[in-house]
């Protein structure tokens, strides 16, 4: 391999299908704007398993080198912000949808994409995180409007990404957290994260979906979209606020106006790969200090030839945490 080549993921559509392979590739020459990123490591999001299975919607051609996040050195910048060894972390906007992402050990990026690492958390805290954990970040944000948590904050998809960082923070805060779940094996691991309560998603799926129910939670934080979210909807306290991000149950919501015009809940969504720079850097400030958790536990570290097997789990649903990759294993 020659010395400015490198490894990445890389998936190639052959016929019908997408497949995968570890190859090598050759490393871009700095343009004007950008700045060259030796990555050290990349974290798995479900966003990551569409573009590796060929989904269109995240993807437009390939071959194609998926990775929404990425933390690592500068090897090359073009601005005078950024100089060569600064540790920085890219997650969102195009990396890993159409821009070659953090599967691969080097970024090319625009430079206003790129935030400093902050004190307090290493390369490998900050992809435990990753966008799962800006997401979460994002959520907690957006519920502490509505400063009122004499009720639980209901948390769902709970023991994905986005969940289960989300649990952590709220638990750190000393603010109730339920956590709904589709998996009764994930008992244990939510308990330990700190969910007060755990209602599992045979049981709170069982009864009618009513446009007005007894308002059990505080806020809440939904990760899968659909019924799930219908239901949320419908038992936030007055003026509670639910947190909207993500679609794994369905992209469909039914609801009603009851809950919005008789409880003036918040309906919020969550875009965080395409929110301000200024607001990530803002967020990850948060996830260092008073929002830090501890997501050693929660984590598998993997290598760059063990993806595919956790991306097909994440698909599946069957993911439970988050998924490092460590480049150079
Ligand atoms: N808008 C944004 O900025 C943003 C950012 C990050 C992620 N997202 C989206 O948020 C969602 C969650 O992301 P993630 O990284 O946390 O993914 P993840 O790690 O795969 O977690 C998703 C969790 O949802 C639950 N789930 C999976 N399939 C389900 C189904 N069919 N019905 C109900 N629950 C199901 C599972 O948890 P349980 O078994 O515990 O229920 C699963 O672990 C995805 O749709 C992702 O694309 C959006």
């Amino acid at each position: 391999m020659n010395q400015l080549d490198f490894n990445a993921f890389v998936v190639s559509q052959k016929n019908d299908k997408f497949i995968s392979e570890i190859k090598s590739i050759k490393q871009p020459k700095l343009e004007d704007g950008k700045v060259l990123i030796s990555v050290k490591y990349s974290s798995l999001n479900y966003k990551d398993a569409l573009s590796a299975s060929g989904n269109r919607g995240v993807t437009r051609e390939y071959p194609f080198v998926p990775g929404i996040d990425a933390a690592g050195t500068v090897i090359e910048s073009s601005c005078d912000k950024l100089s060569k060894g600064d540790e920085v972390i890219v997650t969102g906007y195009d990396l890993g949808m159409n821009t070659f992402g953090g599967f691969g050990e080097v970024i090319h990026v625009p430079t206003e994409w790129v935030v400093s690492l902050p004190n307090n958390l290493s390369l490998e805290d900050s992809m435990m995180l990753g966008t799962a954990g800006l997401t979460a970040a994002a959520c907690i944000d957006s519920i502490l409007m509505n400063d009122n948590f004499l009720k639980p904050v209901a948390v769902s998809g709970a023991s994905g990404g986005v969940g289960s960082i989300a649990i952590s923070i709220l638990s750190k805060l000393h603010i109730s957290a339920t956590a709904i779940s589709s998996k009764k094996e994930s008992e244990d691991f939510l308990k330990g994260l700190g969910a007060e309560n755990i209602i599992f998603l045979d049981d709170y799926c069982k009864n009618d979906c009513r446009p007005l129910d007894k308002s059990v939670f505080s806020n809440a934080i939904d990760a899968v979209g659909g019924e799930i979210l219908s239901r949320l909807i419908s038992q936030v306290e007055r003026h509670g606020v639910i947190t909207c991000c993500g679609n794994v149950n369905s992209h469909i919501l039914n609801t009603t106006v009851f809950p919005f015009i008789l409880r003036g809940i918040t309906l919020k969504g969550i875009d965080s790969a395409e929110s301000s720079i200024d607001y990530k850097s803002y967020l990850w400030s948060k996830l260092a200090s008073e929002w830090k958790v501890d997501l050693h536990k929660s984590t598998k570290i993997i290598a760059l030839d063990e993806l595919s097997l956790e991306i097909d789990k994440i698909l599946a649903g069957k993911q439970i945490g988050r998924v490092l990759i460590k480049h150079n294993i």
